[in-house]
């Protein structure tokens, strides 16, 4: 048998769905049940009936599968799958500011511990973060953490004066503003599209910018043009099976001499056979303690009933 068919017969024997993140290898891609953006991932790990969760993805993604479906079996491929994002904001020190500042409302992105969103008030992922911050009223200050080009981006979105916690994504920082606008200047036709963890000075000359799913969305609605993608490469993948013909660049990376894209290392640590061994062997397992998870459940409620 090929380690997909194992992968296949393993998955019906215990009942179990595979998770995927765009920004998984391909052949990972190709054997999900479902493939999403960090949204997408945990409504469905709200509502499957599988008796088993392989997440394909990184630890603060496969934690919030498990704060929401606490009696299922949830594996990561990996445990190595971190987050730079995630490790930015540790949740000692955070609880310190957050006391410093009792009268904020607290909106944490999703990539962070279970932990930091214990002490959270709402959580929002890119696809959201704008709602979310626009359901908070006006005279509420907000703490935003952990990633503060998200949230400077958020601010020129809306206005909202909002303390930001100084935490950022390795990959997204990666991007060069000088190799883009050369890029751009040799194909002038070309729009750009920028996951909003992307700095400010990428943002800016971005036509459309939004989470791995709404960039997959754009495209699809303007399959005729071509289009300078600056996020993980994985996303590139799915994106051309949905508009194949259509050209995508990957925007280019500052200190980069073997390759013009922009890679995630921790995404990239699952591999298909970590994928299978996790699901034979239902090892490594995510647990979160009942205390943490209770705190940290509710917040990620608050974020789902506003994104139905
Ligand atoms: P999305 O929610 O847009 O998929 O982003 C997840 C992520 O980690 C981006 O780096
Ligand atoms: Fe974290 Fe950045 Fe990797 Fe996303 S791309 S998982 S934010 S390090």
């Amino acid at each position: 048998m090929t380690i997909q068919e194992k992968i296949k017969k393993l998955k019906k024997e215990k009942n179990a769905i595979i998770l995927a993140h765009y920004y998984q290898e391909a052949e990972i891609q190709d054997i999900a049940d479902y493939v999403g953006d960090s949204l997408g991932l945990s409504q469905q790990a709200a509502k499957t009936d599988a008796d088993m969760i392989v997440f394909a993805g990184v630890h603060f993604m496969a934690e919030t599968a498990k704060i929401l479906s606490p009696d299922k079996i949830v594996v990561l491929p990996d445990l190595e799958a971190g987050c730079s994002l995630a490790d930015s904001c540790p949740a000692s020190t955070f609880e310190e500011f957050v006391k410093a500042h009792p009268d904020h409302t607290v909106i944490t992105y999703v990539n962070c511990s279970a932990e930091v969103k214990a002490l959270t008030d709402i959580v929002c992922t890119s696809s959201n973060a704008l709602k979310i911050v626009e359901s908070i009223p006006k005279d509420k200050p907000i703490i935003f953490a952990p990633d503060k080009n998200l949230g400077k981006y958020i601010i020129s979105q809306t206005g909202r004066d909002m303390l930001l916690w100084d935490g950022s994504c390795v990959v997204h920082e990666a991007f060069s503003i000088e190799k883009l606008l050369k890029l751009h200047e040799k194909h002038p036709e070309s729009i750009i599209i920028a996951h909003p963890e992307s700095e400010e000075h990428i943002i800016k000359v971005a036509s459309y910018v939004g989470s791995t799913s709404g960039m997959i969305n754009y495209v699809k609605e303007h399959r005729d043009r071509r289009f300078i993608v600056a996020t993980e490469a994985g996303i590139l993948y799915k994106m051309q099976q949905e508009v194949p013909g259509t050209e995508l660049i990957p925007a280019p990376a500052k200190e980069d001499n073997t390759c013009a894209c922009s890679e995630c290392a921790f995404m990239k640590v699952n591999t298909l056979e970590k994928l299978y061994t996790c699901l034979r062997d239902e090892s490594p397992q995510i647990n979160v303690s009942d205390e943490i998870r209770k705190k940290a459940l509710i917040p990620i409620q608050r974020m789902l009933a506003l994104s139905k």
